[in-house]
């Protein structure tokens, strides 16, 4: 039975205590009893059919029945207690304070203004004095150095302890009382060495540069995704199982339905989306009439359908593509502009931290925790 994982809990069945016991009836029929953490375990006959399959093949069993209760309220205890305390320790060792906010930048298709949005809440957050890393996620097609108008070398030094792989150190633009620290591809410099780092690299960048790095003490560590959904997202939840999604959508009705697939696949990861901010949101003419250049209502839409805040509409604004070019954030200048990031840095800061489950079932133990109701907190 212990060969039997629970999918959800990563963890074999007999360590969860769902093992209840077995046994053995003439003629070698076997009934295993099992208990779940809901009635309707939405896994239940994945892990009744492993059971079957284990016990099944074992020398003398002619067949196999499962009998599956519900756990008491100390046995869902126990479990819960459990699968965190496996999650953590399963969690990779990285040095990224446990304090910090780790927010993800995505969005469902590409071009929507992920890099453009995240460079200028980074820029607006160090403004106000935080600490803020930025991870560039978007391998081949990097855009942060530019838009920071950064262009340092990637550094790395040997690990202090020595022996281990050298450490990866983060560009820095000091920003008012606050400094971006910045990890992205665009840093590779030198044909020779980005070779030699994208034969290290290539595949693993965003692992190293989450695993290898000299963070330090950050407030806020952004990550701007690529476009799409893949694998980056799904390495993130299981790298950093307390990052948070921020999903940036243009007010196209249609472009929420794409949006809402990279929430999906937040969900999967089982990260929460902390809000949606809608970029392009209109354009004002220098007459003053405003124009619905991409649409309406994108970005509500998709906060309704998702169940998260929406906490910003950028409109399009040259200031922010300028800025972009020339590498000085819009957030960082004055007027309108840097007034509609400095409501989004508002927003983003006013976000309630999430209660960290590192790791673990959170969809499970949601439903868990909502069965044993107020008094489970705390387990
Ligand atoms: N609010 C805005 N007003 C004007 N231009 C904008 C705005 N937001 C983004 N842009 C411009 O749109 C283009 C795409 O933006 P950006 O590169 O930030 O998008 P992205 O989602 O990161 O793209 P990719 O998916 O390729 O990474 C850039 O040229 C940027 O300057
Ligand atoms: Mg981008």
């Amino acid at each position: 039975m212990l060969g039997v994982i629970d999918p959800e809990l990563g963890d074999n069945v007999v360590d969860l205590g769902m093992f209840l016991g077995a046994d053995i009836g003439a003629g070698g029929l076997v009934r295993v009893r099992l208990a779940l953490t809901t009635a309707a375990c939405p896994l239940r006959s994945q892990l009744q059919a492993d059971v079957e399959g284990r016990v099944g093949s074992l020398p003398g069993v002619r067949a196999v029945e499962v009998v599956t209760s519900e756990m008491s309220r100390q046995q869902k205890r126990d479990l819960m207690a459990r699968a965190r305390w496996k999650a953590r320790d399963m969690a990779p060792a990285i040095d990224i304070p446990g304090r910090t906010r780790v927010l993800a930048i995505s969005s469902g298709k590409g071009g929507v203004g992920k890099s453009s949005v995240t460079v200028n809440l980074a820029a607006g957050l160090a403004r106000r004095g935080y600490t803020v890393g930025l991870l560039d996620a978007d391998i081949a097609g990097f855009s942060v150095p530019r838009m920071l108008g950064m262009d340092g070398r990637l550094q790395a030094v040997p690990s202090a302890t020595g022996g281990g792989r050298p450490r990866l150190c983060p560009q820095v633009k000091a920003v008012g009382a606050g400094e971006i620290r910045v990890l992205s591809m665009g840093f590779l410099s030198g044909e020779d060495e980005a070779v030699m780092w994208r034969g290290l690299m290539l595949n693993r960048a965003v692992q190293h540069f989450i695993e290898d790095a000299d963070w330090g003490d950050l407030d806020y560590l952004l990550v701007d995704m690529p476009p799409g959904t893949g694998d980056v997202q799904m390495g993130l939840a299981r790298m950093l199982p307390r990052a948070e999604m921020l999903i940036v959508t243009t007010p196209a009705l249609g472009a929420q339905k794409v949006a809402s697939r990279a929430a999906d696949m937040a969900r999967k990861g089982y990260l929460r989306v902390a809000g949606v901010i809608e970029n392009m949101s209109g354009f004002t003419d220098p007459q003053g009439a405003h124009h619905a250049l991409f649409g309406s209502g994108g970005g509500a839409r998709l906060a309704e359908d998702i169940g998260a805040p929406l906490l910003a509409q950028i409109p399009i604004r040259p200031e922010v593509s300028a800025g972009g070019d020339s590498g000085n954030p819009a957030a960082l200048g004055s007027g309108d502009t840097a007034a509609d990031f400095a409501a989004l840095v508002d927003a983003v800061v006013a976000v309630a931290p999430l209660v960290e489950m590192r790791d673990c079932t959170a969809r499970l133990l949601d439903v868990v925790e909502g069965a044993l109701g107020p008094k489970s907190a705390g387990v």
